[in-house]
């Protein structure tokens, strides 16, 4: 029985109940106050304690004041989840409320009403909260206490299975909101899109392949707000495009040389997006929030840390190598506790364009020439007299000076300038950085972070950040046979600088001066940190391969340092993320065509043919693994570590003894592991037993579902032990001895599948962790105009009879009841 129902106003009897009559109760109350007081257990004290103290009814108001009340709790105790407090309170009463009177404190909805809920928080299992219920009339209250002990967070969901449908698919109970999707407008006088190849203006819409993604909680004046769990700042990357779809008829060309208003809009789909996003009923952009911004190859940004000013940085653009122009394919991020975002430069290399016979003009001009050449080939420019991804150096623009397609050829000009002052020759030394944006300052310029390397970042994660110690930041490298790497500050944190008003400044202080290290790992489950720092082992002007000449020259060439310091070769390292309870760092691995039976090795153990249905078989570590390593010492500053293998990726199907490690079964087997992020530590998914998040990109598992996301709670590295796996291609065979976590089993669980032809990427939840944020990358990618593979996400809610072009899109995801999504 609820209050609601009972007796109030004096004349009318509502009350359905046979409860007894209020004046029996104070009579029993009277004559038996000693007895109930000496003989009641504890518990029932609490119940009637309020009533005994407060009462004692003598004003002579008609006897009905309340005089009894009861609470119970209900719902779910684990963490994460909704719990119900419901009260009930017998005789007269004008206004009930909850409170809480111990264990860590929650946020009570419906305080006020006899059903209050609030999320269950991520607190040791077996936490006491305690609660307390009042009743309230003009003669006195009645209390009653009840209490919800915390349960270990586990996942909450069933598991969504495997799809080849063109639709995102989340499990019961949860819904799907379309947020921002390519050629969304986000300034004043962009028209709606079109989405029919003939929308322009893209430095004013969303742009195209959305990938890493942060959220940051707006406040009402416009600063960062820890707790914006209904306003904030989504920052996200847009890596590539789909060229097709963006013209009316695909991509033209006549000649050879591509129209200056196409090439424009390709180069301004990448990037960068800021936007304003709110909830009121639902999640919706703001699409003319002055916080919006789009940042694009065109964008003015500036270098900043050891390389800044450097020759190797020298264009005509920038002669004094301090500025650059934009930034190119942006993979994933990185998200800093001062509220700024990280954009990593990834896949630049194929935008530029090498003709036939720079590399020969460039070792003419000397010993620095002959340097530029080793250090192009390492990162994979060939000389090419077709190359250069969508031929925008081709344009002839109508404003004749400009040079905004020209830079895009890096060939060295006859007659110009050895420096590169005259020509754009070093125009490709200016990426493969790491880049820090300000979202709360649209007129802020972006700061190419030098000290971290270059490299093809895929993305860079912060560790935990622990008062006094120095931050490390990790990364990969994602290339086959590429490194994963860290940087640690060299300044140790001071926690007053997460609210600083100038956030960039705070940049310069942790991400201009450190140390990179390179990642090595040994068979016995170990691995050491390997300082890149000029004069250091190998690092100097004697190294036969590359002779260094200054930490700069360390810094431009970071995959040539690493290859003379002995780093080991991994299988393509993609994200990191650290989990938030234990500091341990995990890194997705997500395939590697070329790693054979002769190379596998501990750290990379498995070399084997993936037995796909359609298409053709893959070889090598067709599925990808996902590495975990514990810092020594748990600490960021430390040297060494431990390691051992996560999951293995694999079709449920597969070899379980040589293929399918981490024994997937059909409710979380996955393929190309790219996406990894763990739930943050303001919400039950990132504390005690964090959530972690898994993304797909994958094409060796796409003849049996779409790429996904799932959810898993790992243990901790060696929670399992060694296996040794027999390796087969042809006629090759051998086995590798490696470290694996325990088998994930139902911990690791299918969340999302999205629709045809995309790759899941970019996740951030707000404070809460109630609202999910998944990008949907490229869906229908291998269609056209006249071929359109996907209508994603015009068909999310519900088939389309015409086919719609695909669009990259930014969704949300919540729980039905309002719990953290996952748990
Ligand atoms: Fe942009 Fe390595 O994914
Ligand atoms: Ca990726
Ligand atoms: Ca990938
Ligand atoms: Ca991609």
């Amino acid at each position: 029985m609820t209050f609601e129902t009972i007796y109030t106003d004096g004349d009318i009897d509502t009350n359905p109940t046979s409860n007894p009559h209020l004046n029996d109760l104070i009579d029993v109350r009277y004559s038996r106050r000693q007895t109930l007081m000496g003989g009641m257990s504890a518990t029932a004290a609490a119940v009637f304690g309020g009533m005994l103290l407060t009462g004692c009814d003598d004003d002579n108001d008609g006897g009905s004041d309340p005089v009894t009340a009861t609470a119970t709790a209900g719902g779910s105790s684990s963490a994460g989840r909704v719990a119900t407090l419901t009260g009930a309170a017998i005789g007269q009463v004008d206004s009930v409320n909850w409170t809480q009177t111990a264990g860590p404190t929650v946020t009570l909805a419906g305080a006020n009403t006899s059903t209050a809920t609030f999320i269950v928080p991520g607190a040791a299992a077996g936490t006491v909260l305690s609660f307390l219920f009042t009743a309230v009339s003009a003669g006195g209250s009645v209390t009653a206490t009840t209490s919800v002990t915390v349960g270990a967070a586990s996942l909450g969901f069933t598991a969504v299975a495997k799809s080849l449908a063109d639709v995102v698919a989340v499990p019961t109970g949860y819904a799907v909101t379309v947020l921002y999707r390519l050629g969304d407008p986000i300034g004043s006088g962009v028209g709606a899109y079109t989405n029919d190849g003939t929308d322009t203006t893209f430095s004013k819409r969303a742009g195209d392949h959305h990938d890493g993604m942060s959220y940051f909680g707006l406040s009402a004046s416009g600063t960062p707000d820890a707790n914006g769990n209904a306003r904030g700042l989504l920052v996200l990357n847009h890596e590539n495009i789909t060229q097709a779809y963006l013209h009316p008829n695909g991509a033209t060309s006549t000649g050879g040389v591509r129209p200056e208003a196409e090439a424009l809009k390709e180069m301004e789909c990448h990037g960068v997006s800021v936007i304003e996003v709110n909830r009121s009923a639902s999640w919706a952009y703001a699409p003319t929030s002055s916080f919006n911004r789009r940042i694009t190859p065109l964008t003015p940004m500036s270098f900043s840390g050891p390389v800044r000013g450097a020759d190797s940085l020298k264009t005509r653009y920038s002669p004094d190598a301090t500025t650059g122009r934009g930034t190119i394919n942006n993979c994933a991020n990185g998200t800093m506790p001062w509220n700024t975002y990280l954009t990593n430069e990834e896949n630049w290399v194929g935008y530029f364009k090498r003709e036939v016979g720079d590399a020969a003009r460039r070792a003419a001009t000397g010993a620095v020439g002959v340097k530029a050449n080793t250090s192009l080939t390492r990162y994979g420019k060939t000389e090419s007299n077709t190359g250069g991804n969508y031929g925008w150096s081709t344009v002839t623009p109508a404003d004749t000076t400009s040079t905004l397609y020209s830079r895009w050829n890096i060939t060295a000009q006859t007659g110009a300038p050895a420096d590169g002052t005259g020509d754009f020759r070093n125009e490709i030394f200016q990426y493969g950085w790491v880049v820090e944006i300000d979202p709360f300052d649209a007129a802020s310029t972006p700061r190419k972070r030098t000290a971290l390397g270059r490299m093809n970042h895929e993305g860079c994660q912060i560790g935990r950040t622990i008062a006094g110690v120095k931050p490390a930041f990790y990364m990969g490298d994602d290339a086959q046979n590429e490194y994963i790497y860290k940087f640690v500050s060299a300044t140790p944190w001071a926690t007053a600088d997460a609210t600083a008003a100038n956030r960039l400044a705070i940049g310069d202080k942790y991400l201009d001066t450190g140390t990179l290290y390179v990642a090595k790992f040994a068979a016995d489950g170990s691995g050491q940190w390997l300082p890149l720092v000029f004069g250091q082992g190998p690092l100097t002007s004697a190294n036969a391969a590359y002779p260094f000449a200054s930490q700069v020259d360390v810094l431009i060439n970071t995959r040539l340092a690493a290859d003379a310091l002995g780093a080991t070769r991994m299988d393509r390292p993609e994200w990191t993320a650290v989990n938030p309870a234990t500091g341990e760092m995990y890194c997705t691995l997500t395939n590697n065509s070329s790693r054979t039976v002769a190379t596998a090795d501990a750290p990379n153990p498995r070399a084997y043919v993936d037995p796909k249905t359609t298409g053709g078989q893959t070889t090598g570590n067709a599925n990808g693994h996902i590495i975990r390593l514990r810092e020594t010492g748990d600490t960021s500053e430390a040297t060494t570590f431990a390691w051992d293998i996560y999951a293995f990726g694999a079709g449920s199907d597969l070899d379980a003894a040589n293929i399918n490690l981490s024994g997937l079964d059909p409710t979380n087997d996955f393929s190309s592991p790219d996406g990894l992020w763990f739930g943050l530590p303001s919400n039950a998914s990132g504390t005690i037993a964090p959530v972690m998040w898994i993304e797909t990109d994958d094409g060796a598992y796409t003849d049996v579902t779409n790429c996904m996301l799932l959810a898993s709670v790992p243990g901790s590295v060696n929670d399992g032990g060694t296996r040794t796996v027999t390796n087969t291609i042809g006629a090759a065979t051998g086995s590798v001895t490696t470290r694996i976590g325990k088998t994930p089993g139902a911990a690791l669980r299918r969340f999302l599948v999205g629709p045809k032809e995309c790759e899941i990427t970019g996740i951030h939840t707000t404070p809460d962790g109630r609202s999910l944020f998944v990008n949907i990358q490229h869906p229908g990618e291998n269609g056209g105009p006249t071929n359109i593979t996907s209508s994603w996400p015009a068909n999310q809610a519900g088939t389309v009879t015409t086919p719609s072009r695909p669009r990259s899109a930014t969704i949300v995801i919540t729980k039905n009841d309002g719990g953290v999504v996952g748990l």
